[in-house]
């Protein structure tokens, strides 16, 4: 099969074969001798349909298939992290320009920032690392810089480390909130519930006028200039995946 990501699906074999170019009969052969997890389940059956989304290890290391991309990109306030939309100018019309057609209209995005935030966004060609780094039972750090109006209760940063209870009865996962000044910090959570930084300063009494995502994982923004990509390395997605870990 010459396209395995172009189709929802592939029989484990050929995956195995198209991702490490070996022959199906070894991807047969890895898959019988116990050597590949799909989704973290020991896999048995090498003629099984593995869907593109799963995430399908040997021994252990995670195997792709080729033309992977994943790119982090600094986002621009004004744009909405959608790959399309009918009224709205989305991150994919922020990307810059010289970005090959034929990946720019792949591309998909891990989590999201709101239209007025900036910072880190990490977008891939890949079905299954989007799934990996958005699942919910995964626990990856992002850390966002904040600005606020308002005055924040005493005890604002205890609260985020309790597990915030915020509006709509959701309660937060335990998050760090460190506090530079009166009106500014830096919140690292473990999650990516919808408006969440926003929502959580709300409930300790601020509300937010400045967000920027400086990282996510072990990615960070650093220098690169708004509205730039950078291409990430393999070994940066090795590390950005080792990150993703399961909840306890
Ligand atoms: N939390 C928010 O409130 N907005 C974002 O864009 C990201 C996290």
């Amino acid at each position: 099969m010459d396209s395995a990501r172009s189709r929802d699906s592939a029989r484990l074999d050929r995956f195995l074969a198209h991702a490490m170019g070996i022959s199906r009969t070894d991807g047969q052969r890895l898959v019988r001798r116990g050597h590949v997890t799909v989704d973290g389940e020991l896999a048995s059956n090498p003629s099984a349909h593995v869907s593109k989304t799963a995430f399908v290890e040997v021994n252990g290391k995670e195997v792709a298939l080729p033309g992977r991309t994943v790119l982090v990109f600094h986002k621009p306030a004004g744009f909405i992290s959608a790959t399309r939309d009918e009224r709205e100018r989305t991150v994919i019309d922020a990307l810059p320009r010289d970005l090959a057609p034929a990946l720019t209209c792949e591309l998909l995005l891990v989590g999201r920032l709101d239209k007025d935030a900036t910072g880190l966004l990490i977008l891939t060609n890949d079905g299954a690392l989007v799934h990996r780094l958005t699942h919910p039972k995964r626990h990856v750090p992002r850390t966002y810089a904040l600005t606020w109006e308002g005055t924040l209760v005493p005890d604002a940063v205890a609260r985020v480390q309790a597990g915030l209870p915020i509006d709509e009865g959701d309660v937060c996962l335990p998050a760090e909130l460190v506090i530079d000044d009166a009106n500014h910090g830096h919140m690292t959570m473990h999650q990516g519930m919808f408006h969440q930084v926003k929502r959580m300063i709300a409930a300790l009494g601020g509300v937010v006028t400045r967000l920027h995502r400086i990282s996510f994982g072990p990615i960070v923004l650093g220098d690169l200039p708004q509205g730039a990509v950078r291409i990430l390395t393999e070994a940066e997605v090795a590390t950005l995946l080792a990150s993703a870990v399961p909840a306890a």
